[in-house]
Order: structure tokens, then C-alpha cells, then sequence
């Protein structure tokens, strides 16, 4: 038996600019994906999903939960005819749009076969196999999820060409962040196509947009160092604007996050793919994390209460 698991993510700053090559960060949350892979006699690959899911979750992405573990399985060589696996999932990452559940499985995957066939992957190559997985999901993925769930923790993130180049970024403390989400089942390649589709057609305003979150990122970056979480706050709430701006939020995305911000949250913005799925909102502190929390849970699925920088 080989087991695996991946870390789930939230994207702090820059989701959809990642993908031209503009810096984002993202952390690690306190929750994981594992994955155990049993091999018997026989052949073929049978999937077990036991992750708790927003509902339609798991039906949404079944094809492309499919095509994704076909690209894996070629990609790691694994020999499907004369041995039968069957993997199964679990942990206690939700299956959800906007917390990197797709990558996160994809890393445990890559991990447990790891373990069962002796292959030793380091983590650089179970992130290979997790970014090629990924491709199943988005079609053309920055890498950031993926490398987020691969490595955890706290990460600068930009593409340079095919190069996916990260670096680890520290916190003073680990702050506690709410994660509301909006029950809405997500389709990434749908949404990063959009983007791009607009950009083709507005590219001044684009061109604009994009160099204003390649300045914000930065400037985030300075005040997550210096641990000046007000500041930081502003700035998800800046780069909250810039992804409305692209056109990747969505009414119910806007209202947690207004609600948030309302609460006490020092910053909020949706996180992810967006049109759906997760928003974030930074509040440190258990007492604000909480009231932030029960108050986004009075109005749709439970809010997930975690933290950054562990
Ligand atoms: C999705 O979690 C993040 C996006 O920026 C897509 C990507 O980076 O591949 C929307």
C-alpha cells in the first residue's frame, strides 16, 4: 500500500495574472488530501473519492478527474495491464472550487505511487507529475496550484516561459484567515479562457490592469514580511478590484467579501478561479476570525476558519 497527500491553498495575490507571468503568493492551509494507492492482481485503475465535497462537486469534475489520472498514469509510466490499482481519496480538504483540491490530489497521487512502486520521487518530480495532472483541470495551469500543494507553506510564485520558478516566503506568525464559500462549483479552463479572450479584445485596458497587479504584488509582498497585516489587507482588497476588473467575480463572490469586510476583516477578495467557489478574507486574531466566520455561516455553506504561513 503507498500513501500520499497534498496540501490545499489559498491564493493570496494574482490568480488569472499568474498565468502571463506575473507574480502571485499563496499559502498552505491547514488541511490536506491524501491519497493510498493498493495494487492487486488484474489491471486497470479504480478511483475511490471519499472527500467531503460541495454539492455537484465531484459530478462536475468527474471527465475531468478522468482525463487528468490517464495523464498521470502515462506520464509516471505506470503499467496499468498487468497490475490493478485503486486509489483512494480523502483527508479533510473539502473538494471544492477555489482551495486547490484538484492539485492537491494530484500531489497525494503522485506521492502514493511514489511509495508503492519504490519510484523515490523527490518533491520537484511529484510536482512535475502533479503540474501534468493539473492539465486535465485548467488545459494551460501557471503551475502555482501545484506547486502549492506539492511544497506547502508560504510561496512567491511566477512563470517564466515553461519555468516555474518559486521561492518560500516567511511569516512573523501564522494569521488566522475565514475561507467563505459560495457553493459554486467552478470550471477553471472556462474561466482562465474568458480572460484570456478578453484580453485579446481590450488589450489596453488590460495592458493596464495587469501592470497595476504586477506593482500591487510586489508592494504585498514588502508588507507580508514585515508582518503589517493592515496593509496587506488593503491589498487584497485593491487586488480584489483588479480580478472584478478582468471580469473573473461573480454577485455571491462580492457579497461574502463585502460581508467580510464589514465584520472587521482587515482585507478580502475572492481566491481562485473565481465566478464561484472561494473567497478569502484576512483576520487575525481568533476573536475577529470568528465573528467573521459565524457571520459568513448565517449565510450559505460553512465557512472554513484556517490559517496562513504555517
Ligand atoms: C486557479 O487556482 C488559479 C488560476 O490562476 C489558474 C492558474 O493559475 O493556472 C485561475
Amino acid at each position: 500500500m503507498g500513501q500520499g497527500v497534498g496540501f490545499g491553498k489559498v491564493i493570496l495575490f494574482n490568480e488569472h495574472f499568474v498565468v502571463y507571468g506575473i507574480p502571485a503568493v499563496a499559502s498552505a492551509i491547514g488541511a490536506k488530501t491524501t491519497a493510498v494507492i493498493e495494487r492487486s492482481p488484474g489491471s486497470g485503475v479504480e478511483l475511490e473519492d471519499h472527500r467531503r465535497e460541495t454539492p455537484g462537486y465531484k459530478a462536475e469534475k468527474f471527465e475531468q478527474q478522468k482525463e487528468s489520472l490517464d495523464i498521470m498514469l502515462k506520464f509516471m509510466k505506470i503499467d496499468t495491464q498487468h497490475n490493478h490499482y485503486t486509489i483512494t481519496l480523502g483527508g479533510d480538504l473539502i473538494a471544492a472550487s477555489g482551495v486547490g483540491s484538484s492539485a492537491a490530489s494530484c500531489a497525494a497521487i503522485a506521492r502514493a505511487f511514489s511509495q508503492e512502486l519504490n519510484l523515490n520521487f523527490s518533491d520537484e518530480r511529484v510536482n512535475e507529475v502533479a503540474y501534468e495532472g493539473e492539465k486535465g483541470y485548467h488545459g494551460t495551469p501557471s503551475g502555482i496550484d501545484n506547486t502549492a500543494a506539492t511544497y506547502g507553506g508560504l510561496i512567491w510564485y511566477r512563470r517564466e516561459g515553461s519555468a516555474q520558478l518559486m521561492e518560500r516566503m516567511r511569516l512573523r506568525n501564522p494569521v488566522e484567515i475565514v475561507m467563505g464559500n459560495t457553493g459554486k462549483v467552478a470550471d477553471t479552463k472556462l474561466v482562465v479562457s474568458g480572460v484570456k479572450e478578453r484580453k485579446e479584445r481590450e488589450p489596453e485596458k488590460y495592458g493596464r490592469l495587469f501592470q497595476e497587479a504586477d506593482q500591487l504584488v510586489r508592494d504585498a509582498r514588502k508588507q507580508l514580511e514585515d508582518f503589517n497585516l493592515e496593509k496587506v489587507g488593503a491589498y487584497m482588497n485593491e487586488n480584489h478590484r483588479l480580478l472584478q476588473e478582468i471580469g473573473v467575480s461573480s454577485p455571491e463572490l462580492d457579497a461574502l467579501v463585502k460581508l467580510a469586510r464589514d465584520m472587521g476583516a482587515v482585507g478580502a477578495k475572492l481566491t481562485g478561479t473565481g465566478r464561484g467557489g472561494y473567497m478569502v478574507a484576512l483576520t487575525p486574531g481568533r476573536e475577529l476570525q470568528t465573528r467573521v466566520a459565524n457571520e459568513i455561516d448565517r449565510h450559505g455553506p460553512q465557512a472554513l476558519r484556517t490559517t496562513i504561513g504555517i
